[in-house]
C-alpha cells in the first residue's frame, strides 16, 4: 500500500516555522507582516476558507485584515479597496476569493493588485516569472507550492527525469504546477478535457497531479506502480452510506483504488488542502522580508 502524504501535519510545519519567523521579525522591530483578505458575495465554501486564512495569518502573529462585501458590490468600489490595500504599508500581501459574482471581471482585479503584494501569485509579472524561471523573486500560487513541498518530502529535491503529469490546465493550478515541474527538471505533460487516452497517459508518470474538479475520476489502473499521486481537487458528493441527505469528500482520485497502486498519495481532505493556506503565509511572511528590505 502506498504511504500516506499528511499534509495537514506538513502544513502545521509551516505555520510553526512561519509563526518563528515572525516573531523574529517582530524582535527586529519590523512592521508585523499584513494579510488582507477580500470576499464578495455569500458562496458558503467561500466563506469557510476565508475565515480559515483569516484565523491562520492570526495565528501567525500577523496584522490580519477581512474585508466581506456584499454581492452586489460594484467592481469599481473593489477596485477603490484593492486601491487603497495596495497604497496601505501595514499591508503585505492581498488575497481577493475567487470566484467574483459574475458581474465583476476577475481578471482585472487581479491586474490591480500591486504585484508584490500579490501572493496568490496571479498577477501577470508574477505568471510571468515562474514562467521564464524567476523563482527567487516570485510569488507562487499557494497550491501548486504546497504540492510541490510534499513532492519532495516523498521524492527529495532532485526530481530531475521524471516523467510528470498534470491533469487540469486551469491558471491556479495546473499551468503554475506545471511550470514548477518543469523548473525542477521533470518531462511534464499538462493534460486536459481534450487529451486523447488520458488512462494511458497518466500511467506513464512517475509524480501525476489531478486538478480538474471532477470526483473520483483518477482510477487505480490509470496509476504507474511506485508513482507519487497529488489530489488538488475537493468534491463534495452525496454518501446515501451514512444517511439521507448526507455528503462527504472526495478527490480527483479514486483514492482506494490509487492507494494500491502509488508509492506515495496525499488524502482528501487532509493532503494538498491545509498546504494552500500555509503557503499563502509563506508568501505574505516573504512579501514582509521583501519590504522591510
Ligand atoms: N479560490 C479557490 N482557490 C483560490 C486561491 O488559491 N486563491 C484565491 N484567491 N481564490 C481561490
Amino acid at each position: 500500500m502506498a504511504e500516506l502524504i499528511d499534509g495537514k501535519n506538513v502544513a502545521e510545519d509551516v505555520v510553526r516555522r512561519v509563526k518563528a519567523l515572525t516573531a523574529e521579525l517582530l524582535g527586529k522591530g519590523a512592521l508585523k507582516p499584513g494579510l488582507a483578505v477580500v470576499i464578495v458575495g455569500e458562496d458558503p465554501a467561500s466563506q469557510v476558507y476565508v475565515a480559515s486564512k483569516s484565523r491562520t495569518a492570526k495565528e501567525c502573529g500577523f496584522h490580519s485584515v477581512q474585508h466581506t462585501l456584499p454581492a452586489e458590490t460594484s467592481e469599481q468600489e473593489l477596485l477603490d479597496i484593492i486601491g487603497e490595500l495596495n497604497a496601505d504599508p501595514a499591508i503585505n500581501g492581498i488575497l481577493v476569493q475567487l470566484p467574483l459574482p459574475s458581474h465583476i471581471d476577475a481578471g482585472k482585479i487581479i491586474q490591480t493588485i500591486a504585484p508584490q503584494k500579490d501572493v496568490d501569485g496571479f498577477h501577470f509579472i508574477n505568471v510571468g516569472k515562474l514562467g521564464t524561471g524567476e523563482l527567487e523573486t516570485a510569488f507562487v500560487p499557494c497550491t501548486p507550492a504546497g504540492s510541490m513541498l510534499l513532492i519532495e518530502r516523498v521524492r527529495g529535491k532532485d526530481l530531475s527525469g521524471l516523467n510528470a503529469v498534470v491533469v487540469g490546465r486551469s491558471n491556479i493550478v495546473g499551468k503554475p504546477m506545471a511550470n514548477l515541474l518543469l523548473a525542477a527538471n521533470c518531462t511534464v505533460t499538462i493534460a486536459h478535457s481534450r487529451t486523447k487516452d488520458l488512462a494511458a497517459l497518466a500511467r506513464t508518470a512517475d509524480i501525476l497531479v489531478a486538478a480538474v474538479g471532477r470526483p473520483e475520476m483518477v482510477r487505480g489502473d490509470w496509476v504507474k506502480s511506485g508513482a507519487t499521486v497529488i489530489d488538488v481537487g475537493i468534491n463534495r458528493i452525496a454518501a446515501p452510506e451514512k444517511g439521507e441527505g448526507k455528503t462527504r469528500l472526495v478527490g480527483d482520485v479514486a483514492y482506494a483504488e490509487a492507494a494500491t497502486m502509488a508509492g506515495a498519495i496525499t488524502p482528501v481532505p487532509g493532503g494538498v488542502g491545509p498546504m494552500t493556506i500555509a503557503m499563502l503565509m509563506a508568501n505574505t511572511l516573504a512579501s514582509a522580508y521583501l519590504a522591510a528590505g
